[in-house]
């Protein structure tokens, strides 16, 4: 057993107090393409060892289709109602951390569902990382456009205040990843266990 291991294990530890304050709900990671959710989502769910579940990768597999294709074929409107659809059903799944696509949250039946059964955290990325994250990727559609900084920072506006109504926000940036799920952690912690171990970079939001 790892050092990581046998802490996890440890009755009392911020993990193990977050499991049993978590029940049956899943951890939704919500925020922009680029945000860093499935990175920081798979990282997260080994240090809770939760199964970790991708959203889009969900919605390639349902469709038999990339979410490119999706929306060449279909359109945007077929690809996010099959979204909806499969987010409903993942929030059925019980515990677990899912990674949510950027476009999600900002559906109202999804944000409610989101909100009834699920502790979700919004990473909040500025242009630049998203773009240095981004920018070599041809696998956001909404991105292949004539000039991607303009949408992102169009995209940005219409949807940081959507994902303000997350129950928690952690800043996302180029620090090496287990510091953001230490932060993670922490902001779980202080929410869901009432501790007050929250660091400067992590706020609650509600
Ligand atoms: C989208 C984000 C993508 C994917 C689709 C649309 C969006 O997911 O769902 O390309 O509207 O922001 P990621 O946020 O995982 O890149």
């Amino acid at each position: 057993m790892s050092e990581t291991t046998s802490q996890i294990a440890t009755a009392g530890s911020p993990e193990a107090d977050i499991l049993a304050a978590l029940g049956a709900r899943p951890i939704v990671l919500v925020g922009m393409m680029g945000a860093g959710k499935s990175t920081i989502g798979r990282r997260l769910a080994a240090r809770l060892r939760l199964p970790f579940t991708d959203a889009d990768t969900e919605i390639e597999t349902a469709a038999g289709m990339t979410i490119p294709e999706i929306f060449e074929v279909h359109g945007e409107q077929h690809f996010r109602d099959g979204e909806a659809r499969v987010i409903a059903r993942l929030l059925d799944g019980g515990p677990g951390v899912l990674a949510t696509g950027g476009g999600s949250f900002m559906r109202e039946e999804t944000r409610r569902r989101i909100g009834d059964k699920a502790v979700s955290i919004w990473l909040k990325a500025d242009t630049e990382i998203i773009m240095k994250r981004v920018k070599r990727r041809t696998d956001r559609p909404l991105l292949q456009t004539e000039d991607p900084v303009a949408t992102v920072n169009r995209l940005l506006a219409e949807r940081e205040p959507v994902y303000a109504k997350a129950d928690l926000t952690i800043a996302s940036r180029d620090v090496p990843h287990d510091r953001i799920v230490d932060e993670v952690i922490a902001a779980l912690h202080a929410r869901l266990c009432g501790s007050d171990a929250v660091t400067s970079q992590v706020s609650g939001v509600q």
